[in-house]
């Protein structure tokens, strides 16, 4: 029998656990994920969020630990994305006088799309409320967190705030609450599902975070890992700062070689920010997953990224990583482009062009070597980011 878990009096989350999931469009999740759906029990039975298409058994039992299913009488869709909304239609089979609540006008329109034109939709706007006996709900839209459709969900009455995406960690454990996992590994989670899902939309979080700033708020049930209740104050901030994209004192170095000579350049960029004692990591493409190396990119200032000319462009590696990157959006770095070359050195410049893309500064310019580079070669090249690095502070 799988069980419900308590949140507050008459509040139970019931979501699923997909211990299994490792990679979550292209975002490795170590660690699996849950996609958690909250019922209320009020005069009014109300589920907030289900679960992805696979999950539905699941949620129904847990649904089931507490109420007869077909007793819900409202299913609050906070987002249409398919690992919320996908049990939908196996809830509306067990509850078919359920009214689904959704945004107005991007939830419907995105649950029609999904599930079809006679779903009984109740569509509610920034402030609407919706009494379900001694509780009012209220909704706030907060689009683009993570798609147009996005909104949360607050219950005055339990001081919860139900927000979907936002908050959230890919991250499945025993446990259900920040305070049983221990707050930096939940914390370390939430940075890894901030940089590679929740970036690009950094300012309309900042406006989210404006919107819900004068709810008082005890717990924070996100859709994704681990309830907030002991780090409330801690995760705001934290999203107050990663919002902001400002970057921390630190640099990544980034590369892929064949022959080594990208790599002996990458220790040399490496060495020089050691030397300036800026904090840095270094990642090889080989070796290190991208959407690990995004969140470290989250706190960098400093972007190191190297590729040898590998048949007139750079490798696939690092354009994979390029790629990710870019669509991701950081803003307000500084990009040290570099890499080694036999006869035309068309793998740094194409690096150089995707970082200049990104908007990223290049005080460096673009950093080559022909072929291997000698000792006196590889001493310049520290020398001169260590120069460079100085002249910038
Ligand atoms: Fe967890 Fe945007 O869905």
């Amino acid at each position: 029998m799988l069980r419900a878990v308590p949140v507050k009096p008459d509040v139970y989350w019931v979501g699923s656990i997909d211990w299994n999931e490792r990679n979550f469009h292209g975002y490795t999740t170590e660690r699996g994920s849950t996609y958690n759906a909250y019922l209320i029990l009020d005069e009014k039975i109300t589920l907030i969020d289900t679960s992805k298409p696979g999950f539905e058994d699941e949620l129904l039992e847990r649904i089931s630990d507490v109420i007869d299913p077909s007793t819900i009488d409202y299913i609050i869709s906070n987002h249409v994305e398919m690992d919320h909304s996908g049990a939908i239609p196996s809830v509306l089979a067990k509850a078919p006088n359920a009214t689904i609540i959704t945004s107005d006008p991007k939830g419907a329109q995105g649950l029609k799309a999904h599930y079809g034109d006679d779903l009984p939709l109740m569509p509610v706007k920034t402030g609407d409320t919706l009494p379900i006996g001694k509780r009012t709900l209220t909704f706030v839209h907060t689009p683009m967190v993570h798609w147009p459709d996005n909104m949360v969900t607050y219950s005055p009455y339990d001081k919860i705030l139900f927000s979907n995406d936002a908050f959230g960690q890919h991250f499945a454990s025993s446990k259900h609450f920040d305070d049983e996992v221990g707050l930096p590994e939940v914390l370390a989670q939430a940075k890894k599902y901030y940089a590679n899902i929740v970036m690009p939309y950094s300012r309309n979080v900042q406006k989210a975070l404006l919107a819900v700033a004068d709810l008082d708020i005890d717990i924070i049930a996100p859709a994704h890992g681990v309830i907030w209740r002991s780090h409330v104050d801690e995760i705001i901030a934290n999203y107050q700062l990663w919002s902001s994209l400002e970057p921390d004192e630190y640099a990544i170095v980034v590369y892929d070689s064949m022959w080594h000579s990208t790599e002996a350049m990458a220790l040399q960029i490496a060495e020089a920010f050691m030397e300036c004692g800026i904090p840095m990591r270094l990642f090889d493409l080989k070796v290190n997953h991208i959407s690990d190396i995004m969140t470290e990119v989250l706190s960098a200032k400093y972007i190191a990224v190297g590729s040898p000319t590998l048949n007139m462009t750079y490798m696939p590696t690092v354009a994979g990583f390029l790629c990710y990157m870019r669509g991701l959006a950081p803003k307000g770095r500084i990009g040290i482009p570099f890499g080694s070359y036999g006869w035309a050195p068309a793998g740094p410049n194409q690096v150089a062009s995707v970082l200049e893309g990104c908007g990223f500064e290049m005080p460096f310019g673009t950093l080559t070597h022909q072929w291997t580079e000698d000792e006196d070669g590889l001493d310049e090249l520290h020398k001169a980011i260590v120069e460079g690095l100085s002249s910038l502070h």
